[in-house]
């Protein structure tokens, strides 16, 4: 038994999460299109209008994955609709601190539908096996952070039209829709996990 049995799993969230410059873009010229997780060059081919949109996001990912996938969601809104699957803190991908994934996302949209991110660094213990299923994952995000997952004073929402960067181990969280309207949201994933998946255009 040695006399000191260092654990090295403790993980810092929150680090990576970076704005880039606000785009000067005409939205209404922008696709409103949904589509998941497609190879990039799929998607500029059919809609080069999103070349922009798509350069800035690159822009705010520092790293070079096998995979880099695209995601674009034209959404209308109720009032009280959720604006995407997880509207508590949450974090995207495999939690895999050998690689982690990238992402850069942008939000067009009045305030209230954008995404928050969490505001200060986290520190908390990586579990020895990640937890795969949506249960077993918001268990352990509810330990990491220690308070309620739908609680927004710990975030600040994104601005409108601005570029953001975060990685896998950066909590983030969707919106509750305060009013009736219509958000764009364009996301880039590099990652050596998550393949994109070619679709019909
Ligand atoms: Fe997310």
């Amino acid at each position: 038994m040695p006399l000191l049995n260092l654990k090295l799993s403790n993980m810092l969230f929150n680090q990576a999460v970076r704005a880039g410059e606000a785009l000067h873009i005409d939205v209404a010229s922008l696709p409103r299109i949904t589509i998941k997780n497609a190879p990039v060059m799929d998607i500029l081919r059919v809609y080069p209008q999103l070349e922009p949109v798509v350069a800035a996001l690159s822009n705010v990912i520092p790293v070079q994955r096998k995979y880099l996938g695209l995601s674009v969601w034209s959404q209308v809104f109720e009032p009280m609709d959720t604006t995407c699957s997880d509207d508590g803190w949450h974090l995207d991908g495999r939690m895999n601190p050998d690689s982690p994934d990238y992402y850069g996302l942008i939000c067009f949209g009045a305030d209230g539908f954008r995404t928050m991110f969490y505001k200060g660094v986290v520190s908390a213990e990586l579990p020895d096996t990640l937890p795969t299923t949506p249960e077993s994952r918001r268990a352990y995000f509810q330990k990491a952070l220690a308070h309620d997952l739908s609680d927004e004073s710990f975030g600040f929402e994104i601005p409108n039209a601005t570029p953001v960067g975060y990685s896998t181990f950066d909590f983030h969280k969707g919106r509750v829709a305060p009013q009736g309207g219509t958000r764009l949201f364009v996301r880039l994933a590099a990652s050596d996990f998550i393949r994109p998946k070619r679709i019909r255009l």
